[in-house]
Formats: C-alpha cells, structure tokens, sequence
C-alpha cells in the first residue's frame, strides 16, 4: 500500500487518480489548502495532520505501507517570508515526524516534493540538478533543509528515496474532475482564466524590463499528468531496488514569457485579457527553465503535454466550475 500525505492537494489528487489504477493507496491530509472532493473513491482517506504523531503511528499500525509520497506543505512565498514559523513548523518539523514513523515502522521508500525554488536565482539558461542551491525566502529553505535531511537519512538509515524539484505545475486531469483549486490562488495561468471568465477584473504582469525577448520573465511549466507520470515512474524506480537515491528537475525544458502564456490563453479560450502592466516584484527571477535530462535518461520520462494542452485542460476545468 501507498501512503500519499497531501493527497487531497492540487498535485497529490492528481497523482492519487493515477495510483489507485494499479496500487491500494492511503491518503492522509488535513485539508488545509486541500478538498476531500478531490481524494479519488478508490482510496482511503484519513484527515489528519502530518505533524500528529499518534495519527501516523495509528496508520502505520493499521495499513501495510510499502512507501510514501509526500506532498504536503505550506507553498505561498510571500506568507513563508511574513510566517516563517509556520513554514519551519509544518515543512520542516512535521516532516521530520513523518520520517522518523517511517523508520520506527522499517519503511524505507520516500517520495519527496520539491521545488525549483531550491535554486534561487540561478544565472543559467537550463537549469541542471548540480546548480548551486540557494533558495531566497523560508519556503525555499524549508525544503532544501528537508533534502538534506533525506540525504543524512539515507547514509545512517538505509532510506530510499526520490526527490522531484517541480517547476511550474498547471493543467488539470482529463476526466474534468481535478484541477488547480488553490485559495488563495497565486499561480499564473488560473489567475489568467479566472480573469478571462469574469472573475477577477484584470492580470498583473509585474516587470516589463527584463532580458527577455518581450521583456517579461520566462518560467517552465509543467502538465500536472506528465508530473504524476514522474511519480510513478519513481515510485516502480523505488519499488524495484532500480534507484537508491536520486534528485531531479521536472519540467518541460521549454520556457514561456508570461507575455507568451497569456497569448496562449486568450489563444485557446477566445478571449482578450485586460492586462495591467506594473514593476517587478522583488525576487523574481528572469527566467527558470528546467533541464530534465537526468529523469529521461534514467526512469525514461519524458514531458509530452505542451503549453497549448496545459491550457486547454485548466479551461475546460476552471469554465466547468467557474473559478
Ligand atoms: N504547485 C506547484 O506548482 C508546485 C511547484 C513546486 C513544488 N510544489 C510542491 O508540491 C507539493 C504539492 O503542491 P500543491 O500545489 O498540490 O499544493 P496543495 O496546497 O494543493 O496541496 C498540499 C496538500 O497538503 C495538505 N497538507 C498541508 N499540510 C498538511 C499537514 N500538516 N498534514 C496533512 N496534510 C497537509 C493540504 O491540505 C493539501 O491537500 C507541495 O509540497 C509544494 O511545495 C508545488
């Protein structure tokens, strides 16, 4: 049995309705930011907090749990940099609870969510897994200190695992079912469609002056099944002995302006955005791409949805729901 914490989350959701074709899976989330809605029928879902030790201990008592997957976390910037307590406490502390049940009950197979922001502003076209990490705010920080923590793990305690830096995840499942359901919303192309069916009166681009061919930042983004393809991917990696450790880049390799994102939108729906165009903010930077070479090369993973696919399914989600 799997053990998805954050499973009822916008990524964990989406990897969960993948699992449970081929795997019993076990969801533990205590829908903070998450939606019981969103937790597929087949598995079992708990509420509960990670960084409740009697819950985790109740579960690994009751299920069979062969590995975990871990999604859950705070992932605002701007609120880890006002409440870092709150990001040490539920990414970091809880964390270390969910790991130290894992190694009470001899599981030893860990899946772990992490972020591009683990690279900071890294001055390079593609960014590779050996970049110099060096995260600018607490939420950054919060899982870089957890992958070191992996890492000392794995040395003293034989732990296996994968952790996967996601780029910009977006998109939504096919079936029309899930999709990105965050409040407070932050995210780019929601923010866009959200604008574009009525529901906020206009898109901020922050910084028109940057190196870039139109001026605006370039970011990587990434359909939210071609990340839980990775998961899966992992997890067999994982399952099968093939891998021990391993740290990867998830993204598509291709970067967008935003300038170009909201072209594709407007593209795909058919409507015209009102844009507002404002300074940069502070600590954005220029452009992150991913290179994800390594993944490809050694679990054969590839992204195949492009930019136009991505939107067109956060579409057909977001206008299905209206919001
Ligand atoms: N969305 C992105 O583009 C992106 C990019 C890089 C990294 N990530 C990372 O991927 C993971 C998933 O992101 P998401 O966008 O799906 O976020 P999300 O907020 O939609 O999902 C997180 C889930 O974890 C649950 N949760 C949080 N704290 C918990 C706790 N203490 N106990 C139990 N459940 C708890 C929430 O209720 C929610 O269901 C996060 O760790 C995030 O940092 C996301």
């Amino acid at each position: 049995m799997i053990l998805v914490v954050g499973g009822a989350g916008y990524i964990g959701s989406h990897v969960v309705k993948q699992l449970v074709e081929t795997k019993p899976v076990v969801v533990l989330d205590n829908l903070s930011t998450g939606h019981r809605y969103a937790v597929d029928k087949r598995a079992v879902f708990v509420h509960g907090d990670l960084g409740d030790r009697a819950t985790l201990v109740r579960m690994f008592e009751k299920y069979p749990i062969d590995a975990v997957m871990h999604f859950a976390a705070n992932s605002l910037v701007g609120e880890s940099v006002v409440e870092p307590m709150k990001y040490y406490k539920n990414n970091v502390a809880a964390t270390l609870t969910l790991l130290e049940t894992m190694m009470e009950y001899g599981v030893k197979r860990f899946i772990f969510s992490s972020t591009a922001a683990v690279y900071g502003i890294p001055n390079v076209d593609l960014i590779t897994e050996d970049c110099p990490t060096n995260p600018i705010n607490p939420y950054g920080r919060s899982k870089l200190m957890i992958e070191h923590m992996l890492s000392d793990f794995a040395s003293a305690y034989d732990l296996r695992y994968v952790v996967l830096r996601y780029f910009n995840a977006a998109g939504a499942h096919e079936s029309g079912d899930i999709g990105e359901d965050h409040h407070p919303e932050t995210h780019l192309i929601p923010l866009i469609l959200q604008h574009l069916l009525g529901l906020r009166d206009k898109i901020s681009v922050f910084g028109t002056d940057y190196d870039t061919p139109d001026g605006t930042c370039i970011r990587d983004y990434i359909h939210v099944t071609d990340l839980a393809e990775a998961h899966i991917l992992a997890l067999h990696a994982l399952l099968s002995d093939e891998k021990k450790t391993a740290t990867y880049n998830l993204g598509n390799g291709l970067g967008y302006s935003v300038k170009e994102v909201i072209d594709m939108c407007e593209r795909v729906t058919g409507k015209k955005a009102t844009i507002e165009y404002t300074a940069r903010r502070p600590g954005d930077p220029e452009r992150l791409v991913a290179s994800s070479e390594n993944i490809a090369r050694e679990l054969g993973w590839q992204a195949t949805r492009s930019l136009e696919d991505i939107i067109a399914s956060a579409w057909r989600w977001h206008a299905s729901k209206r919001g």
